[in-house]
């Protein structure tokens, strides 16, 4: 098992996929791994999509170029209404509450040798459309999944990483 660390550093978007669906053991841990996650006083205003049958690939291949292929992909919506709003000025915790369970997902996925890679290419009045969403729910993000291709490779720019004297300050 690796620790965490690890995990993190080892996972990168994976974009060729074997052209499997997500085993349904593997899928059920991912979004468990989601409906885990934190989000502000646990409100958890968000919804999950799968999108595994012919008819939703191609409504998610309607909304995105970048489906890579895949047989099974994560749609993850946060709720205008039910996010929590902070008080100071407004702000709503859904594109985070939602981003966090995405990150659950992604990380879940990755610890189960299942390649994701995070999509937000994509046009979210087609997502709404396609998907039939309520106005309330805002698409967020599209987990692509499945399992690396035997050649599949991190991009070019997986390991570029800025120095972290411009990404660090200590106050
Ligand atoms: C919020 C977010 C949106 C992203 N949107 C896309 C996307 O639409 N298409 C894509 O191919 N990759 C997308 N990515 C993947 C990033 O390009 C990728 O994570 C980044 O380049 C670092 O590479 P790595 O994931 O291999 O470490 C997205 C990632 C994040 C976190």
């Amino acid at each position: 098992m690796k620790d965490f660390l690890s995990l993190a550093r080892a996972r990168y978007s994976v974009r060729k996929f074997t052209g499997e669906p997500v085993r349904p053991e593997d899928l059920e841990k991912i979004i468990e791994a989601g409906l885990v996650a934190p989000t502000a006083r646990n409100l958890q205003p968000f919804r999950i999509f799968i999108v595994s049958s012919e008819g939703g690939l191609e409504k998610l291949r309607r909304c995105t170029k970048c489906d890579f292929g895949t047989k099974t992909a994560l749609l993850v919506c946060a709720s205008k209404a039910e996010s929590w709003k902070r008080p100071f000025d407004g702000a709503s915790s859904g594109w985070v509450d939602a981003s966090i369970v995405t990150t659950h997902m992604m990380m879940e996925a990755s610890d189960l040798g299942v390649g994701s890679t995070w999509v937000m290419w994509f046009d979210p009045a087609a997502a709404r459309a396609e998907f039939e969403l309520p106005e309330d729910l805002e698409p967020v993000a599209f987990l692509v999944m499945g399992y690396p291709a035997p050649d599949a490779a991190p991009a070019q720019g997986h390991s570029a990483f800025r120095p972290d004297s411009e990404l660090i300050r200590r106050v």
